[in-house]
């Protein structure tokens, strides 16, 4: 394993810089310097990352772009690109890769890309008969995490590439309230729920698919199950379990992550809406950002670069957050997978050694779309105490034809943009804006399959390029898994109390010796609270 980043004579150079660079004055840079645009503007995939809003020169931008060689960038992005157990924690690779790799290049492919590219081809002609034979009219994935986020994103952003004759809908939360809601309107004769689940064993998923198939029976009897169900799972004994037919089974790997898994046939949903062409081109523009992260200079090379303006702002100018602000409401849901993206993967606090770290890692990812958010939460990133970093996603042209609406909605990014760069200077200090909000601009010509692909591997590789540099494994999550395991005690705890056989303060049955993890001593007055009866 390579050194991690601030173990390099690197990480000591860029201190050096930053501590000289506290109050970097954005419009100076720019009013001094007229090139600054284009200098820091780079194009790839279809993108423009415009990062020169960051508050970087060209001293901070040289000592930056040192840090990837530092660290083996370059091998480490071979290790992925081969298959080499990139999660360290859970020995296997992290091979998303495989999954949007083109069907003409199945030459020289690892033999596991046979298996995807059948599966590939399963799943889009299952698709493709769901969209011909126009028997369901509402296809409901139930998903949760990584089998919902990017599925859901990607369905609202390409709505203007969507079949108008099904609707597709995501269910996620456990508490049942969607699921409920969109039953009272859907028709079971003309309704296909999609199981979507790694595991098979998420509680969210498999409460909501329970109470699915309780729907379909009561309403066309148990034998019309099948006809109603598709799956996607790495456990096949579970799909089998439940009730899905073989036919309607599809298969993913351990080898990919949840969070990086829509490429797969958990991308059932998302192929339905858009089809087999659409879903091709969404794989091709993963693919060609894939081609460009493997092969482009460090200086050329968009998920690094942005990789490292955001190593600059976390580790340098110690800022904690990122705001991730889309303005097109077909992004609405970027935010929240970005959020799962970036702090699933790189939300740790320990090297692949367990030894800990001694600086910041994943920032928290927040965000909404532009025009929304100006109108919440940006008096915050204008005049609060706590700095933001800021990602701002520009469209050149309107996803629905309105080319007036799209300039009304690019005028005012390009208006925050102005602002946050440049603040605004008077001796009131109500009205005076500081400015100098480090902001990174991606721009693209237009919300087609291939661009979404490549924007969403953009941020794909970006997690990576910051894990390889913090020396964190991005793959693994085992900090949301206890919380699942303690919730089958607090799930048993609540019965038993609303049933009147426990006592919620007693310590019998509730919970293991006192002292040990889940023993439900902090939560015990809680129960007694939040009971329902
Ligand atoms: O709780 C986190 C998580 O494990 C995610 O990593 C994953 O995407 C999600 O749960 C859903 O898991 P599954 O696809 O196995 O239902």
């Amino acid at each position: 394993m390579a050194t991690a980043g601030p173990l390099t004579p690197a990480w000591g150079v860029l201190e050096a810089l930053a501590a000289t660079r506290k109050n970097f004055d954005l419009g100076a840079a720019f009013a001094i310097d007229e090139g600054r645009d284009t200098r820091y503007t780079r194009e790839a995939a279809g993108l423009i990352l415009d990062v020169s809003r960051q508050c970087i020169d060209d001293g901070v931008h040289r000592a930056l772009l040192q840090l990837p060689d530092a660290v083996g960038m370059r091998e480490a992005i071979e290790a992925m690109w081969r298959g080499d157990p990139i999660n360290s924690t859970e020995c296997r690779p992290a091979w998303h890769i495989l999954l949007r790799r083109p069907t003409v290049a199945a030459d020289r492919a690892p033999k596991e890309f046979a298996v995807v590219l059948a599966e590939r081809e399963r799943m889009l002609a299952f698709a493709e008969e769901v969209r011909g034979r126009g028997q369901f009219d509402t296809v409901i994935n139930i998903g949760i995490g990584g089998s919902d986020l990017g599925s859901a994103m990607a369905v609202q952003a390409l709505r203007s590439f969507s079949s108008a004759r099904t609707a597709v809908h995501f269910i996620s939360n456990v508490d049942g309230c969607a699921l409920h809601d969109l039953l009272q309107v859907a028709n079971p004769q003309r309704t296909l729920f999609i199981v979507c689940s790694k595991t098979f064993t998420s509680q969210e998923t498999l409460a909501n698919a329970s109470t699915a198939r309780e729907w379909i029976r009561a309403r066309l009897g148990v034998t019309a199950i099948p006809d109603h169900f598709a799956a996607t799972s790495v456990n096949a004994a579970a799909m089998d379990n439940f009730g899905i037919d073989p036919a309607r089974r599809f298969a993913m790997w351990d080898w990919v992550g949840g969070r990086y898994s829509v490429w797969s046939a958990v991308g059932l949903a998302l192929a339905i809406a858009i089809g087999r062409a659409a879903f091709d081109d969404f794989l091709t523009g993963a693919h060609t950002m894939d081609a460009h992260f493997l092969a482009a200079p460090w200086d050329e090379n968009l998920p690094v670069l942005l990789a490292l303006v955001g190593i600059w702002n976390i580790n340098f100018l110690k800022i904690p957050t990122l705001a991730v602000l889309p303005y097109s409401d077909r992004l609405a849901r970027f935010p929240a997978f970005v959020q799962q993206l970036e702090m699933e993967s790189n939300g740790k606090s320990v090297m692949h050694d367990g030894t800990p770290v001694h600086w910041e890692t994943a920032p928290v990812i927040w965000g909404e779309p532009g025009n929304n958010a100006q109108h919440s939460f940006f008096q915050l990133l204008h005049q609060g105490s706590l700095r933001a970093a800021l990602d701002v996603i520009l469209l050149k042209r309107s996803p629905i034809d309105n080319d007036h609406a799209q300039r009304l909605a690019t005028a005012n990014g390009l208006a925050q943009i102005e602002t946050f760069a440049l603040g605004e200077r008077t001796d009131d200090p109500h009205r005076a804006l500081p400015g100098a909000r480090p902001q990174s601009v991606i721009v693209l010509d237009q919300l087609t399959p291939a661009a979404l692909g490549a924007l969403i591997v953009l941020y794909e590789h970006k997690v990576y390029a910051q894990s390889v540099i913090w020396g964190i494994n991005a793959f693994d999550q085992f900090g949301v898994e206890l919380g699942k395991k303690i919730c089958h005690r607090t799930l048993a705890a609540l019965e038993s109390v609303e049933s009147g056989s426990l006592d919620p303060r007693g310590q019998d049955s509730v919970g293991p010796a006192a002292g040990g993890s889940g023993d439900l001593r902090s939560v015990r007055g809680l129960i007694e609270k939040v009971k329902s009866t």
